[in-house]
């Protein structure tokens, strides 16, 4: 069994439950894991994902052996049939069947280069894994998708559930440099599993990829996606139809106390790192309708219930 995506989820409500009974009783499964290892592989910078991930395979009783590709392994060739005479030492193919010797578990995070968007559609990295890794493979971030997070935010949504259906927003905002489209995809796809008013809102120019918006409902004004909003989910993402880049910072579009008063009190979400003042003003995410210090937390359970279906099967 991989976890590449949210579409390897069979039943989202019935493995958020599950979660939730496991933040009760974090250790109980300890001998799940014991004498596996799990190998974090990061092609890039984590906080969040590094730690909690970590935190997650030790509570089920795993040795984590986590790597830093980016500065510390060899760099990789991904194309087949590539003569290897220019700056890539090794190819995944050994790689990821010399770590699959290591490792009962290989989970990646290898994030979009934004330049070459034909190679981030494709997964380049994660499928390249999944491909020659002769164990489970779970991602920490692709491309194109960050499901372990869209699973924490969906934790999350159900630990401060309101009694009605809800309306959830996922916001656009500003930021200065280019940023992926993954958390939010996955954000998406989470929602469309949900029984929710769900509304994407941002600037035009600011479409994501209409093969996961799918039918979601899209309103360029913000303030009024807002309205009777139970959460606000805010995240920056680069164009995607002019691939990468960033075609705009309207300062207008971060998220102030003026536009959370436009909601249902609602709850505000960001997967953090957020940038204050630039993506959302102090005064909401320093407010009681912050649960993003929660979000967080969540990431453990989300990594540990994928690791514990993992090491189920
Ligand atoms: N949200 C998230 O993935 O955080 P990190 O990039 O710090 O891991």
């Amino acid at each position: 069994m991989n976890y590449l995506s949210i579409k390897d989820i069979d039943n989202l409500s019935y493995w958020v439950k599950e979660a939730i009974a496991l933040k009760k009783d974090p250790l109980k499964y300890q001998d799940l894991g014991k004498n596996k290892t799990i190998g974090l592989l990061f092609f890039n910078n984590s906080l969040r994902t590094r730690l909690s991930t970590q935190k997650a395979a030790m509570n089920l009783g795993m040795d984590p052996i986590v790597m830093n590709f980016g500065n510390e392994g060899w760099a990789l060739e991904f194309e087949d049939g590539t003569i290897m005479d220019q700056g890539k030492s090794e190819h995944v193919k050994e790689a990821a069947q010399v770590i699959s010797q290591f490792c009962d578990v290989i989970a990646i995070r290898a994030f979009a280069s934004l330049t070459d968007k034909e190679k981030d559609l494709a997964e380049e990295v994660l499928t390249a894994f999944a491909k020659y890794a002769t164990v489970p493979v779970v991602n920490m971030e692709s491309s194109v998708e960050h499901p372990l997070q869209a699973l924490a935010d969906a934790i999350t949504m159900e630990e401060f559930k309101v009694p009605h259906k809800p309306k959830v927003v996922l916001s656009w905002a500003p930021h200065p440099k280019a940023l992926p489209h993954a958390v939010a995809n996955s954000f998406i796809e989470m929602m469309q599993k949900q029984d929710a008013d769900f509304v994407i809102t941002h600037p035009e120019g600011y479409e994501l990829n209409s093969e996961v918006v799918k039918d979601s409902t899209v309103e360029y004004d913000q303030e009024k996606a807002f309205e009777n909003a139970d959460f606000i989910y805010t995240k920056n993402w680069s164009s995607f139809n002019e691939y990468g880049k960033v075609i705009s910072q309207d300062k207008t579009w971060m998220i102030t106390a003026d536009k959370m008063a436009k909601t249902k009190n609602a709850k505000f979400m960001h997967c953090l790192p957020v940038r204050r003042n630039v993506v959302v003003a102090d005064e909401v995410l320093d407010s009681e309708n912050s649960i993003v210090i929660e979000q967080a937390n969540n990431r453990t359970y989300s990594a540990q219930i994928v690791l514990k279906k993992i090491l189920e099967k």
